[in-house]
């Protein structure tokens, strides 16, 4: 291509700031993620398709490392999980954060280190404890004061299991109320100012099959910014000292759980992770000192911040109305393959790709294809004034809380998620039929 040429196919690719650092602008509108073009994608895979970029989920593991080199970092399976995604974050060194048997046997079936492995949940059932303990995993974060007594007594005689206990820490952050998760009043953990938590701790420590390897708190989700985690580490230092104080032992862990917030649209802030790892390290060693405390261990447990930005959905248009003033542009997708907007009013930001238009962009309410008015993909959406069926639309930032929350609502079957890397795309999930369906449904 000539120069003219490539500026124009940059000029008409727009801020590309909340995609993958792979997005290329192709010719004619097009655009590729990991050297893969959107458009050939939905044309080999069908639409909706989901596409993760296999290099920008390494790169942001490779980030947290750099970041974080003492501590150890986890990677939050309920953001998004597959086999793959299992041994990508494995190769690059970090555990695994999981919160059900079945986030737990897969990784452990596809040769994820067990020991490397933290299992979490404020109700975890009997099959859940049986798989941890089975399978061997590293620690167990006890969420309530009748958990102590089962897992004991799941791990029987001469077995010992290491256990954190789940603090709340009364910090409250997170980008929506549902996703706020370190306040007193809320389902999770154990709480540090009515003595709950102190409490959990003193039983774990009479119990002898089990081993308390720390504390744990996880203050929300989409958090921006670093102060929150700085409060909730003071708190959580005071309280190992008050640990210390009571029983002479010094925790040699602290998990401050994940909740780093990424931006979704262009302009929209993030969580500046040197900057968290700097203040933390900063804040731990300063806190400890004050206490007279050795350093705990320090763990993270980011979900959102490794998979959200690899992770592209990409929707074919089946039709455009106005309404009531507003455009509508229908999507073949919808609230089953993405409720965030619906659950927390996240908002997105799609953009036309596959062709290049000459239109000026008008203000578009893009919807899905499922029976309730709530079901919204993207309010306000800046698109071209000409699109129309058949045309795709691509939403970035799709790789976390999307596919994984996927719904079989109205039976329209969950999309594929294919990996894309230099060049080759290959399908991690197939997408979900009505063969699939009509299996599942065995009453006559
Ligand atoms: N650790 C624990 C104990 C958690 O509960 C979570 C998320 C994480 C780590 C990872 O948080 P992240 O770094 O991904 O923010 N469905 C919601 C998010 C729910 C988060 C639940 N817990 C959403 O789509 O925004």
């Amino acid at each position: 291509m000539t120069i003219e040429a490539l500026t124009a196919v940059a000029a008409d690719a727009g801020d590309l700031t909340v995609w993958p650092a792979s997005a290329t602008p192709l010719p004619h509108g097009g655009l590729a993620v990991g050297g893969v073009s959107l458009a050939e994608a939905a044309q080999r895979f069908g639409t909706p398709v989901y596409v993760l970029d296999e290099g920008e989920v390494r790169g942001r593991c490779r980030s947290y490392r750099a970041a974080f080199p003492d501590a150890e970092v986890l990677y939050a399976a309920k953001a998004f999980l597959s086999r793959a995604m299992v041994r990508w974050v494995g190769e690059e060194g970090l555990g695994l954060d999981v919160c059900s048997a079945g986030e737990l046997e897969l990784a452990v079936t596809s040769g994820f280190p067990p020991e490397r492995i933290v299992l979490h949940g404020n109700a975890k059932s009997p099959g859940d404890l049986a798989s941890a303990l089975r399978l061997g995993v590293g620690r167990i974060v006890i969420d309530s004061r009748c958990e102590i007594a089962r897992i004991a007594a799941a791990v029987g005689p001469g077995g010992r299991q290491r256990v954190l206990v789940r603090v709340v820490p009364g910090v409250a952050a997170g980008g929506h109320e549902k996703i706020r998760t370190g306040t007193e009043g809320q389902k999770f953990g154990l709480s540090a100012a009515d003595g709950s938590a102190q409490e959990a701790v003193a039983r774990i420590l009479d119990q002898p099959r089990l081993e308390l390897a720390g504390l744990h708190c996880h203050i929300g989700s989409q958090i921006t910014s670093v102060e929150p985690y700085r409060v909730a580490l003071g708190r959580m230092v005071e309280l190992m000292a008050s640990v210390r104080e009571a029983h002479d032992v010094a925790l040699p862990e602290l998990d401050l759980g994940g909740g780093h917030g990424i931006a979704y649209r262009p302009g929209e802030p993030a969580l500046d992770l040197p900057a968290l790892a700097r203040e933390l390290r900063t804040a731990l060693a300063d806190r400890c000192a004050a206490a007279g405390l050795p350093v705990p261990r320090l763990t993270v447990e980011p979900g959102r911040a490794i998979a959200g930005p690899a992770g592209v959905a990409v929707y074919r248009v089946l039709a455009v109305k106005r309404s009531g003033g507003k455009v509508f542009v229908a999507v073949d997708g919808g609230m089953s393959d993405n409720p965030r907007p619906a659950l927390y009013g996240a908002r997105y930001a799609p953009r036309l790709v596959g062709r290049h238009s000459a239109a000026g962009s008008r203000t578009a309410t893009v919807v899905g294809r499922h029976c309730e008015a709530g079901d919204v993909l993207a309010v306000n959406a800046e698109l071209p004034a000409d699109v129309h069926p058949g045309d795709l639309l691509a939403v970035p930032v799709a790789g976390a809380y999307q596919s994984s929350m996927a719904s079989g609502y109205n039976l329209v079957g969950r999309p594929p998620v294919v990996a894309v890397h230099e060049g080759a795309a290959r399908i991690l999930l197939r997408r979900e039929t009505l063969e699939d369906f009509r299996h599942r449904d065995i009453g006559a």
